[in-house]
């Protein structure tokens, strides 16, 4: 019988041993043969743990069993995980992943060393938690050219905003919440400073687009300057507050970035709300596909990587690695690219007139206004916002 290991035993490693026995049937049927847990690599005891039996703290145990033929990394971060990860490839074992720093970081490095290996490298949870969306994007949008892809990539930051926007939650406790509900990374920096959705961002425009960029390279803003002001004057403008990843395609190049915007009520992704990620997709031949689901938590996440496993037991004959593009581009400045933006502002409405003619003002209960510019590039914005005392700006979804 096969075996898989599954490296680390967090949130989400927890919720990959739990879901893997209770759809072993069905996970058989899809992997075309049973498989068996081997060893869940551990840091700490857990004596009380039902896999206590499987329980191991040495990489070498796993690395060196010839029946384990899949190797689950879900420990998170570079160091360990990209060791591992290089190792079990090196001794012929699949490895399936929802670590984004390290798909976003090592992806195209450790998929060319699956590729030269045999092996499958398979990352499904690593954009979207439970959501099925690289291989649609990947496999059944093959017939189009991907033009843009945009969406709300962070779990914790969409929670944070719903609790705040129709609960009226203070930041910090919404922040507290969506930690004890295992969504948020280990350090919620990642989260609300918008870096786990860059990452992602950079691992959806590596696919999308042929080009494997660094996260680095993507300008990156979070949630933490997002006031309750900003959600009181979106509303009054029909507008909801998102954390969106965007990366598009252009004559130039790609332009990929991770900011807040006001997005329409009308779009639908403006009542995609708490936990809930959506992507939307922009396809030559297919139009606009958006897909919609949990993003974070222990069982959608495992959901992802427990079908991984099924797929790289099946296609251990044909080994299944994505293409995470050539290394080497940078994505284009995103502050060149023009859009409508909402400003929130201290001043009244002559001075409004005066810096951003057309602009309609509506006041909030802390005095402040807020409006929409024309099409403005950042620079262009940023020159006019001392005229207003511009406290806060977001780009407008189209
Ligand atoms: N911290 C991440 C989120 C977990 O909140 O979306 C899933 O990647």
């Amino acid at each position: 019988m096969i075996k898989y290991a599954i490296l680390g035993f967090g949130v989400v490693g927890g919720g990959l041993a739990e879901v893997m026995a209770d759809q072993r049937e069905k996970l058989a049927a899809a992997a075309g043969e049973e498989m068996e847990l081997g060893y869940i690599l551990v840091r700490h005891d857990y004596p009380d743990s039902p896999w206590r039996d499987k329980l191991v703290r040495d990489f070498a145990v796993i690395e060196h069993d010839p029946d384990v033929a899949v190797v689950a990394e879900v420990i998170g971060g570079v160091g360990p995980a990209y060791e591992y990860s290089r190792r079990a490839i090196l001794a012929g074992k699949s490895v399936v992943s929802s670590n984004k720093q390290l798909v976003a970081e090592h992806g195209a490095e450790l998929a060319a060393l699956a590729r030269e290996h045999g092996v499958s490298y398979l990352f499904e949870g690593s954009v979207g938690g439970g959501i099925p969306l690289l291989r649609p994007l990947c496999r059944c949008l093959a017939a189009n050219r991907i033009d843009e892809v945009y969406g709300i990539l962070n779990g914790t930051t969409n929670y944070i905003l719903t609790a705040m926007d129709q609960r009226g939650r203070a930041y910090a406790d919404a922040l507290r919440t969506a930690q004890e509900l295992g969504y948020a990374e280990a350090d919620p920096t990642a989260d609300v400073e918008g870096i786990d959705a860059c990452r992602k961002t950079a691992i959806l425009a590596d696919l999308s687009f042929g080009r494997n960029l660094s996260p680095e390279d993507i300008p990156s803003r979070g949630i933490t300057a997002v006031a309750p002001a900003d959600l009181e004057l979106a509303r009054a403008m029909g507008y909801t507050v998102k954390l969106l990843g965007r990366a598009a395609r252009t004559e130039e190049g790609v332009c990929a970035f991770v900011e807040p915007h006001l997005v329409p009520e009308s779009h639908i992704l403006a009542s995609v709300n708490g936990v809930m990620n959506a992507c939307a997709i922009r396809g030559s031949a297919v139009g606009e596909v958006v897909l919609c689901g949990p993003g974070a938590g222990a069982h959608p996440t495992a959901s992802a990587v427990a079908a991984d496993i099924a797929d790289a037991v099946r296609h251990r004959a044909d080994p299944q690695v994505p293409d995470l593009g050539t290394p080497g581009d940078k994505p284009l400045p995103a502050d060149e690219l023009c859009s409508r933006w909402y400003v929130r502002a201290k001043c009244g409405p002559e001075a409004v007139s005066a810096a951003f003619p057309g602009a309609e003002p509506v006041y909030g209960s802390t005095g402040e206004c807020g409006f929409l510019t024309a099409m403005l590039d950042r620079r262009q914005l940023e020159k006019k916002l001392a005229a207003v005392d511009g406290r806060a700006a977001y780009r407008v979804l189209a």
